[in-house]
């Protein structure tokens, strides 16, 4: 009988954001699957390599002989699949033995998330283990309660954008949505910017960078200038009235 992955979200970076959960999963895996390194600052590291964001909030918890680091650097695409390969060999030896492999990972384990990749590799190399999650605080979250942000009311829409999906696709949304997040834009922010600019929705947006970390920063997009690290969020909010409950319409 085969054992047990958990995709563990520890959220953006903040230990506190740790939940109760996720600290009794980690605290009863057998062994803890850490990313040695993200891609947070291309050739600047924080922490110092090859402690990543991840391993920070967990090893105060955890056994240090129970963690494990796995690299994942992003290169190219050949390099990224022989990450997954590896990742995925090292847990298969814990979950063919039977036994529960934590891997923690940073925001929500379902949200544009290594675990994804790895989980499939692990799901090929053993079809019978068993695959779940913990939810983990997402950066989007995380920058609304820091920003003070309403991410939606009543009949809103809320819309995730990662950059990388082009320039047009956020036009679309912030055309067609209320609420727009754009994730992985930090490096393009200045292009990021000046399409939300176009759509007349720069002075309400808000930036956070590294949230969570020594170096967060985070403030109106509109005093934003330059490019930004990858991780790094931007929200567009809605346009709102001002008035209490002015988008419950029709809810039952
Ligand atoms: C690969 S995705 C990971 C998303 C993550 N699983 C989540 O639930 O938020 C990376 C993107 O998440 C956002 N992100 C993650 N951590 C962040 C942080 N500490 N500060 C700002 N943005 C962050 C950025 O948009 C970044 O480009």
């Amino acid at each position: 009988m085969s054992g047990h992955l958990v995709g563990v979200g520890v959220g953006p970076g903040d230990p506190e954001h740790l939940t109760l959960k996720a600290l009794r999963v980690l605290q009863e895996a057998d062994r803890v699957f850490v990313p040695e390194t993200d891609s947070a600052t291309p050739g600047k590291s924080v922490p110092a390599s090859p402690v990543g964001r991840a391993e920070l909030v967990v090893a105060p918890h955890v056994d240090p002989a129970r963690i494990e680091r796995l690299t994942f650097a992003m290169r190219d695409d050949a390099a990224r699949a022989g990450n997954w390969d590896r990742a995925g060999a090292a847990i298969q030896a814990v979950v063919a033995a039977g036994g529960t492999a934590a891997f923690a990972t940073i925001g929500d384990p379902n949200l544009y998330s290594t675990f994804t990749y790895v989980a499939h590799t692990v799901r090929e190399l053993v079809p019978d283990v068993r695959i779940s999650t913990v939810p983990g605080i997402t950066a989007l979250q995380d920058l609304a309660a820091r920003s003070g942000t309403v991410l939606a009311e009543g009949d809103e829409r809320l819309a995730l954008v990662p950059w990388p999906a082009g320039a047009e696709q956020l036009r679309r949304a912030l055309d067609d949505f209320d609420t727009v997040v754009v994730y992985k834009g930090g490096r393009h922010l200045p292009e990021v910017l000046d399409v939300v600019r176009d759509a007349g929705r720069l002075e309400e947006a808000v930036h956070g960078e590294q949230l969570g970390l020594p170096d967060e920063r985070l403030g109106a997009a509109g005093s934003r200038d330059g490019t930004a690290p990858y991780m790094s969020t931007l929200i567009v909010p809605a346009r709102r009235d001002g008035l209490r409950g002015g988008r419950l319409r029709g809810t039952p």
